[in-house]
């Protein structure tokens, strides 16, 4: 998704502004640029990486601005209307103002042809132009910053959050929020407003989240929030990241440090939610959740894999009926829902629109809602009814590792939890369930993670591979779906996930001679029914990776051409100790073929618009 940072104070503004959009980077982008307040403008933006952009500025782009200018404003674009283009780059200007925008302002065109109307030519095809030019016409009549902020507000649909100087307000920054991320610090030498917390970190620890379409105002006195009722305060966040966590740490790629952070996540996460030995989530619409009906648990992508895991432990244990949507079909399949079945929803960022909105339709329906995110202050955790922290740490690979793990396990955590309440075990085994989750589970995860050089042979038999597959049952199928999208996402290979024993139902056809199949098996219960899924498999030519533990390995092992025997019976930790498995490997198959793998191709850490 977009970046946006903005600062004034007494420091030279370019220099923050283009590290502020380094920090920003991971969002995933394909153009950048600044904007520099006084009396009159500079704006210098360019498609392709924050480095263009920073050799015009330093071939004279902004003139003697760059030096001396102390306020100012810069943007990421990840685009939504219109290729990655100069034209096309934020910040979009005005004689009068500069903005930009993160969000998407879906009533574009109409105000377009409003603009156009009034006399207004656009040179780019951006929603943003529009915003910045009806920002101008509004600014115009009125003279007022914060009154056309709260005007443009009123004119706008869609999800923005938008940051503007005025040419006759230098030193000031004003921005407003609707659906999308901005939070705004106060640091020694001056303020800075950004979308998301890596930005500020190098100048503060402590930021403020303005709330749905309140008006920022930034001068080098402080920071001020308005509605339209007029000035409005809001508590202080404190960010539990350090600058160092936020870094690599010495690792080539942010992905490979998250993905062995998350042990020590899963750790972070259940530790609060253990009270003497048994699970206490404290909050009802959890700890009551034995009550209930049954639950939905609604998420995109990787967060809503962990759901699927969790509904599995859910089920299988609580014998809870769950329910897993995609938020996107969610949002728009006008689903049968009731407040005796309460929604879940999964967000590593808290701002995934899909899920924003699918959580916004469960609280128009009167249905209680809760939220496992592993940022906050997000969105959806503040408009959740219940909101549980993932303490996963910052996430910054666009490849979600240590978030899934850490939701996951909340989620069996939660299954204990649910379990034990409705009397289907006892205190005993729910004292032991609760014990391996919150010690057991991490070492096993370690010991994974430590087989990293079995993992990099496997890779190299997929590096060059035009199309892969995994197939599992039950539990299995659930790690083999998060593998398969975790391996297309960073090293851009083809691979589908498939129920093994849906295989032989068509897809089968498409096993030939040396097409690799990765083979998760941790249930002993089906072993014996993957191994013979596996041998459909290779009596086709198919090559196998299997996954298993020592009770599968006698069935498994011998069907595989290679094998992986992950040290944990435990059917429940077993899964996620394969899962973390898969995701080292696709991140050494992505490094083998030499792909980007903390900003892959077309993806963005947090996805802001539809
Ligand atoms: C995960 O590897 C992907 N980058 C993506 O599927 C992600 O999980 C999805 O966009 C949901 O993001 P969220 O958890 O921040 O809501």
């Amino acid at each position: 998704m977009c970046g946006i940072i903005g600062y004034t104070g007494v420091k030279p503004v370019c220099p923050i502004l283009l590290g502020g959009l380094r920090a920003l980077e991971y969002r995933g982008y394909d153009s950048a640029g600044i904007a520099l307040s006084g009396c009159t403008l500079a704006t210098v933006k360019r498609a392709g990486r924050i480095s263009v952009l920073e050799e015009a500025l330093a071939a004279g782009a902004a003139g003697e601005k760059v030096e001396s200018a102390c306020c100012g404003i810069g943007h990421t674009r990840w685009a939504t209307h219109g290729a990655p283009t100069d034209e096309n780059a934020h910040p979009h200007a005005t004689p009068r103002l500069a903005l930009v925008h993160n969000g998407i302002i879906e009533n574009d065109r109409a105000l377009r042809r409003e603009l156009e109307a009034a006399g207004y030519t656009f040179v780019s095809e951006t929603d943003t132009e529009s915003a910045a030019k009806l920002l101008d016409s509004i600014y115009g009549a009125c003279g007022d910053p914060v009154a056309a902020m709260l005007g443009l507000d009123g004119r706008l649909s869609g999800a923005y959050a938008l940051a503007v100087i005025f040419a006759d307000r230098p030193h000031e920054i004003y921005a407003i929020r609707r659906d999308s991320p901005l939070i705004a610090a106060q640091s020694p030498d001056g303020v800075l407003l950004a979308s998301d917390i890596p930005a500020i970190l190098p100048y503060t620890r402590s930021y403020y989240r303005p709330d749905e379409g309140e008006v920022v105002r930034l001068r080098a006195d402080g920071i001020t929030f308005f509605d339209a009722n007029g000035e409005k305060t809001h508590p202080l966040c404190t960010v539990n990241w350090d600058v160092e966590e936020a870094e690599r740490g010495g690792y080539s790629h942010f992905m490979r440090k998250e993905l062995g952070e998350a042990p020590e996540g899963v750790r972070r996460t259940l530790s609060p939610l253990i009270r003497d030995g048994l699970p206490h989530f404290g909050m009802p619409l959890l700890d009551d959740l034995h009550e209930k009906k049954g639950m939905r648990i609604v998420a995109c992508g990787t967060a809503m894999h962990a759901g699927l895991i969790g509904r599995t432990y859910l089920e299988r244990l609580a014998r809870l009926p769950v329910a897993v949507e995609i938020a996107s079909e969610f949002r728009y399949r006008d689903p049968i829902i009731s407040a005796d079945e309460p929604v879940l929803l999964l967000s590593q960022s808290g701002e995934t629109a899909d899920t924003l909105a699918a959580l916004r339709l469960a609280k128009a329906n009167g249905v209680p809602t809760a939220a496992i995110v592993n940022v906050i202050g997000s969105s959806v955790a503040r408009e959740a009814d219940a909101v549980m922290a993932t303490h996963a740490g910052p996430e910054i690979a666009v490849a979600s590792t240590k978030a899934y793990t850490t939701q996951a396990a909340m989620l069996a955590l939660l299954a204990v939890s649910t379990a034990y309440a409705r009397g289907l075990i006892d205190e005993q085994e729910a004292r032991a369930r609760t014990d391996a989750l919150c010690r057991r589970l991490p070492e096993a995860l370690e010991e994974t993670i430590a087989r990293e050089a079995e993992l990099e042979a496997f890779a190299a038999r997929l590096a060059e591979a035009e199309h892969v597959f995994y197939i599992g049952r039950g539990v299995d199928y659930d790690a083999c779906v998060e593998g398969s999208l975790k391996l297309k996402e960073i090293s851009y290979i083809h691979s589908e996930a498939y129920a093994a024993g849906e295989l032989k139902h068509g897809t089968i056809s498409l096993i030939e001679p040396g097409v690799p199949v990765l083979a998760v098996s941790t249930d002993p219960a089906v072993a014996a029914k993957v191994a013979s899924n596996m041998r459909e498999v290779r009596a086709r030519g198919g090559e196998i990776i299997a996954f298993c533990t020592p009770a599968t390995e006698a069935d498994i092992a011998p069907n595989a051409d290679f094998c992986m025997v992950l040290d944990e019976n435990d059917t429940t930790l077993a899964p996620l100790c394969a899962v973390s498995a898969l995701h080292l490997l696709a991140y050494h198959v992505a490094r083998l073929r030499g792909c980007d793998i903390d900003k892959p191709r077309n993806l963005a850490k947090s996805v802001t618009v539809e």
